[in-house]
């Protein structure tokens, strides 16, 4: 039996290399191995206020993107969130088994709850039962993700457990699955804080669809130190990040990555950097412009993914409402 996978990804804004490298990338080269289900979270995305028109066409973007980075809709489930019902129906039960503390003390959302401009959304604080929903709707065995993920995936294994431990067990409890390297990319422009999509300094992250010029330029101005030598080190976080980018991109092994830079300056790492992502990047910008021409066939697949896996979830569903006692 191969395990099953199931990760999610907000339709807010182009991708960039951060939710490449660290997630996107890394479901592709292990779809063979798993059984894949990915989740285009637009139920997330309205915790903070989205322009309707403006979401509706970032979340057909997204399948684009997802698609033509990889995710071949043959091996893996890919569907939206709110076409499944049964997110937002398990999402309430759970509520109803989560103690307030527990959202108090996630950091996603004391970070983003200061960021927010408008009124801070009931939504957004309980965003992680909705994730938690998400999770333990199929049977999930493993849940892949940057590390700022982390504590949500845990929190999901928490509720899990507390609802097997009052009604007998009913959820499996997943593992979190964190890539070894680049778990954490950081921003260009500030190297001691992630990559972040609402960040909207030019120079702060490179999207997968940024044309050649935006990548050199945003590379050339990346924040380093004022060393010369080129190694791995994460005392000096901007030379790091580029080199762990250049890692993920190329899968050069370290040493030959220190060797090929030895007695180099930054400047001939940002120059190959750059060369490295345009060529990554251009092929997969090709598929994205291809697909994009023919939206049909992307909501034919979306639509797809949601009638295959929402027998999984009226499963779960069923069986969690019994145990509450519900009709
Ligand atoms: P999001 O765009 O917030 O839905 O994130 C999609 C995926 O990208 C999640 O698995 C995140 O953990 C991951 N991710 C987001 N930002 C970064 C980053 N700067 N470095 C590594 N992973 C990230
Ligand atoms: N909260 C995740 C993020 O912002 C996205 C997400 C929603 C997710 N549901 C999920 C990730 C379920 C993994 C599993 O990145």
């Amino acid at each position: 039996m191969r395990k099953r996978v199931l990760s999610g990804i907000q339709p807010t804004g182009n991708i960039h290399i951060g939710n490449y490298l660290a997630a996107v990338q890394n479901w592709v080269l292990r779809q063979d191995e798993f059984e894949n289900i990915f989740c285009i979270v637009d139920l997330h995305a309205i915790t903070i206020y989205q322009d309707p028109r403006i979401l509706k066409r970032q979340i057909r973007q997204l399948a684009a993107l997802l698609i033509a980075s990889g995710i071949d809709p043959q091996k893996s489930f890919v569907f939206v969130q709110s076409q499944v019902s049964a997110h937002a129906q398990l999402a309430w039960i759970l509520n109803c088994f989560t103690p307030m503390g527990w959202l108090n003390r996630m950091t996603q959302f004391k970070e983003k709850s200061k960021e927010c401009k408008n009124e801070v959304s009931t939504g957004l604080f309980d965003y992680p039962v909705l994730m938690a929903a998400d999770i333990l709707l199929y049977e999930t065995d493993l849940v892949p993700v940057g590390e700022d993920q982390k504590q949500h995936v845990e929190f999901a294994r928490d509720i899990a457990k507390r609802f097997n431990s009052i009604y007998g067990p009913t959820f499996k409890i997943p593992e979190v699955l964190i890539p070894e390297v680049g778990a954490r990319i950081m921003g260009l422009d500030e190297p001691t804080k992630k990559m972040s999509k609402s960040k909207e300094r030019f120079g702060h992250a490179i999207y997968l669809l940024d044309s050649p010029d935006q990548i050199r330029a945003k590379i050339m101005a990346a924040v380093t130190d004022s060393g010369r030598d080129i190694h791995f080190d994460q005392s000096r976080p901007g030379i790091y990040n580029l080199l762990v980018i250049y890692e993920l991109f190329t899968k050069y092994p370290r040493p030959d990555i220190e060797r090929r830079f030895e007695g180099k300056g930054y400047v001939a790492l940002k120059k190959e950097l750059i060369e490295v992502i345009i060529e990554h990047l251009r092929p997969l910008q090709s598929r994205y412009q291809k697909l994009m021409e023919d939206s049909g066939q992307i909501d034919s697949i979306l639509q797809k993914g949601a009638v295959a896996v929402r027998p999984i979830t009226e499963k779960t569903l069923a069986a969690v409402k019994e145990k509450v006692g519900l009709w």
